[in-house]
């Protein structure tokens, strides 16, 4: 595609991700830990809006302390939009506008959101025409989220997280969601499982554990049953976020006394997700927080992942 064929800006719109099973095995030499987990995306959306540009820069707006988000090459938007570039040989740039609203550092996804947005945004902008795969394999080089938030809806990571198997889910499934005016760094909460677990950041020797996701997740999943589901919710970093943040088990204990069918700690956290039984459910869970003082958002999954908006 030519340059004059390309438009002069692409909005793109991904999701946040709530995981509803996480199963973490012990760290290997690479530092990372294998994972069997299963992904949902939720209705929580990143904005990114790509601009013909001669250099890279980035502009975030939404209810987030500017300090919290980097514009520099930190930033894993900018990653994403370079990485392109040079797996393109493409020798421009870009402006990326990032309008946030899934939670910094989160334990949602939000910046693995920006870089699959960004990536499906820039690819639009410079008619670099790459397939999924290629694209998922760039988003896989950025973070272990990266590529769910290309995909979306209901999948089962293994590996980083990063190899994906679209997982059937009917229906929709509702949350609540606690956010926290402080982000939890992800290497942290990590670490902490490493510690609470022996292995003292020292490397583990054995080979991991076989990791599987439950059938009953699945079974639930494809049944669209929220029942079922709550009653099959896991993260095994659930105890290293509790330990790091110990006001984080009140507040789902809180959730659940409300109403919610169960709580669990997204992701790394430190954002609460309370799965609830219905949409009416959720906005009497919603009410009743809200009487006692605390903020929530009422999100649905699943969702599609990245997508360029019309
Ligand atoms: O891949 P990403 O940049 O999102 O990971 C951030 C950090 O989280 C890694 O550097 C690592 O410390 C930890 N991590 C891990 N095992 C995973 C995914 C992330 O240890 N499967």
């Amino acid at each position: 595609m030519s340059v004059a064929a390309t438009p002069a800006s692409v909005h793109v719109r991904a999701p946040g991700k709530i995981n509803v099973y996480l199963g973490v095995g012990d760290r290997q030499d690479d530092g990372y830990h294998p994972l069997a987990t299963v992904f949902q995306a939720v209705s929580l959306y990143e904005d990114v809006i790509a601009r013909r540009a001669a250099d890279f820069s980035i502009t975030v707006t939404g209810d987030v302390d500017p300090d919290t988000v980097p514009l520099d090459d930190r930033n894993l938007a900018m990653r994403a939009a370079k990485l392109l570039a040079a797996a393109a040989d493409y020798h421009g740039g870009v402006a990326l506008e990032i309008r946030k609203s899934v939670p910094v550092a989160g334990g949602m996804g939000g910046g693995s959101a920006d870089a699959a947005a960004a990536l499906v945004a820039c690819d639009a902008l410079w008619g670099t025409g790459f397939s999924q795969v290629r694209l998922h394999e760039l988003a896989a080089r950025l973070g272990a989220d990266v590529p769910f938030a290309l995909h979306g809806g209901t999948a089962v990571g293994t590996g980083r997280g990063d190899q994906l198997n679209p997982a059937l889910a009917r229906g929709r499934f509702d949350w609540i969601l606690i956010t926290s005016d402080e982000g939890l760094s992800t290497p942290a909460v990590y670490s902490r499982l490493d510690e609470i677990r022996g292995i003292d950041g020292a490397l583990a020797d054995d080979p991991p554990p076989s990791l599987d996701v439950p059938v009953a997740v699945l079974h639930a999943l494809r049944a669209g049953n929220a029942e079922d589901l709550a009653e099959t919710l896991a993260n095994d970093l659930e105890d290293a976020a509790f330990d790091l943040r110990p006001e984080l088990e009140q507040r789902l204990l809180h959730g659940v006394r409300a109403g919610a069918l169960r709580g669990i700690v997204s992701g790394s956290g430190p954002t609460i997700a309370l799965l609830c039984a219905d949409p009416e459910s959720a906005q009497h869970v919603q009410a009743v927080l809200r009487e006692t003082g605390v903020d929530s958002l009422h999100v649905h999954g699943p969702v599609p992942g990245a997508r360029i908006l019309a």
